[in-house]
């Protein structure tokens, strides 16, 4: 199986660069990749990877995912979030390949408590869940042998994240503020990484299992819930750390007014997916503990 990816610096790519490598010859990009165009504002340029590499699968992991910053360039966020997902979806028609994209909670309102399932209607709030909005309708009505995979919240070992940030803080200052009006499910790279390798495999022994589904830890939590967690855990793993935070001040998003409206309820309901792939979706804490152990 020849497999393309798109975005292999980010947090998802990074993680599938590791879980895609045993299924096949992997060909992997980034924007500034050399030897094939991986620049989602070059359309044409796109199309001309997927007709040079001839992969069986594509997976996209390449976004704009600055959320905020999106507000200020819609038209360049359209480009890359859903029009070079679209081109994807035509090239991978065009020659039988499977398409794997990411999506997201933020396609959603945000309204009520309920986690949100696959039938929902979706109304974003913003131009980035506009965008992710459009691929996957684009997705849907161009290729049939697609997975979009919606998660929230996501984190990686590598790079920065929410958890370090609060580490870092809670060293520097004695009082925290921590948004805790808005709900999700902290995931991991490495199991969104780790679900796609098992989940192309399926597919390609049981391509009626093809669509769109919801991928998340298991669980729920708030913002404030999170860095509870993260401070109480860095308290175990390493009593010797200087927390000098005594208090985790719980805020509403009001408080931290941003550029960028943000749900308040990003619950995803992830049964569809547990019951076609046979995968069990362990709870966010276990995932946020194992990052945190490799961390300090
Ligand atoms: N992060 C979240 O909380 C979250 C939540 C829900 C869904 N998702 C979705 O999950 C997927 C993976 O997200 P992630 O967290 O791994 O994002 P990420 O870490 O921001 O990675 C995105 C990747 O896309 C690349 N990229 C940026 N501009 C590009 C361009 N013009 N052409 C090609 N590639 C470009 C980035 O390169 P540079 O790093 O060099 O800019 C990076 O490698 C995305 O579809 C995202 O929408 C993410």
């Amino acid at each position: 199986m020849k497999i393309l990816m798109f975005g292999k610096g980010g947090q998802v790519g990074w993680e599938l660069q590791r879980s895609l490598a045993p299924l096949g010859e992997l060909v992997a990009l980034d924007y500034d990749s050399s030897k094939h165009c991986g620049d989602f504002s070059n359309l044409p340029g796109l199309a001309d990877t997927v007709r040079d590499v001839q992969p069986d699968v594509i997976v996209n992991a390449g976004a704009h995912t600055a959320v905020d910053k999106a507000e200020s360039e819609p038209e360049l966020v359209r480009i890359l979030n859903a029009l070079a997902p679209g081109v994807l979806a035509q090239e991978a028609a065009r020659a039988g390949a499977w398409l794997v994209h990411y999506s997201t909670d933020y396609v959603f309102d945000g309204s009520g408590t309920r986690p949100w399932t696959e039938t929902d209607t979706p109304a974003p709030l913003n131009v980035y869940g506009q965008s992710k909005l459009e691929a996957e309708q684009l997705i849907q009505a161009t290729c049939s042998q697609h997975l979009i995979l919606r998660t929230s919240w996501v984190y990686a070992a590598r790079g920065g994240n929410f958890a370090k940030t609060i580490l870092r803080l809670a060293q520097e200052r004695e009082r925290l503020t921590v948004i805790d009006d808005q709900f999700g499910a902290p995931t991991g790279a490495e199991l969104l990484a780790d679900v796609t390798a098992h989940a192309i495999r399926h597919l390609r022994q049981r391509p009626d299992d093809a669509g769109l589904y919801h991928l998340v830890a298991g669980g729920e939590t708030s913002w404030h819930g999170y860095a509870n967690y993260v401070l109480a855990q860095a308290r175990l793993l390493q009593p010797a750390l200087q927390i000098k935070a005594t208090e985790v001040l719980p805020v509403p998003s009001n408080a931290f007014p941003t550029p960028a409206r943000r749900p308040h309820n990003s619950r995803l309901d992830t049964r569809k997916l547990q019951a076609a792939f046979s995968v069990i979706l362990p709870d966010w804490k276990q995932g946020v503990a194992r990052m945190l152990a490799e961390a300090l």
